[in-house]
């Protein structure tokens, strides 16, 4: 059964979805995240991948040409819907949507080389058991990518915004509790800086970093 958080979510993504693409910078972020786990993954053609949190595909549009297949979760069907005509639009035949909410529901039977997931955990309460989860979904050597906020003073999202559970992370934090779950070649790196006015409608700097990781 899905928590309020997770109901909240739901409807504000629904409501969104929309509209999510039109925003330059939710492009550029995917863009650089998109490059960054390009540059630190060795993608091929022969990998199962899953991506959580996918939304509308900003990011796993870009990546599952580079992939032998894609399942693209998120748990909002508003924007997998949205996802879904852009994938059949533009012949991306190798990407599946799947509706899933890894914090109420089991994961697939499958394991998957690559399980990558953007802007998504600062949406998830318990990250702990959620990387955990993606342990056992990943085959022994497989890549985990996540990218997300760094710590930030809780500016990032306006006060509108529900649904969120953590102001950005520490890098050291997430290492450690990967590191806790059995992760290994853990490593980190700037993947973009999201630039937006903040609540004083002075410009401000979002670090967005890149976390890679073995099983
Ligand atoms: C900030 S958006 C990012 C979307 C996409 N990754 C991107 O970069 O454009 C967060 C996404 O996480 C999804 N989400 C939030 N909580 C989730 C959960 N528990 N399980 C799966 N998806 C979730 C939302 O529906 C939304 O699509």
């Amino acid at each position: 059964m899905s928590s309020p958080v997770q109901e909240t979510n739901r409807n504000r993504f629904d409501r969104i979805a929309a509209e999510w693409d039109d925003s330059p910078t939710r492009r550029n972020l995917a863009a650089g995240v998109a490059a960054a786990i390009t540059a630190a993954v060795p993608l091929a053609s022969t990998w199962k991948a899953l991506e959580y949190g996918c939304g509308t595909g900003l990011v796993g549009a870009q990546l599952a040409p580079h992939l032998g297949h894609l399942l693209a979760c998120d748990l909002s069907p508003g924007m997998l819907s949205i996802l879904a005509d852009k994938a059949h639009a533009s012949g991306l035949d190798n990407l599946a949507t799947r509706q899933l909410d890894l914090t109420c529901e089991p994961p697939p039977a499958e394991r998957y080389d690559l399980i990558f997931s953007s802007m998504t955990l600062h949406h998830i309460p318990d990250v702990p058991a959620l990387l955990a989860t993606f342990h056992g979904m990943l085959r022994d050597g497989g890549w985990l990518a996540l990218a997300d906020l760094d710590a930030e003073d809780g500016s990032f999202h306006s006060s509108e915004a529900e649904g969120v559970a953590h102001h950005g992370f520490e890098r050291i934090e997430l290492s450690q509790w990967l590191e806790k779950i059995g992760f290994r070649e853990i490593q980190t790196c700037t993947a973009h800086t999201i630039e937006k006015n903040a609540t004083e409608d002075r410009p401000r700097s979002y670090p967005v970093f890149l976390l890679t990781a073995r099983r």
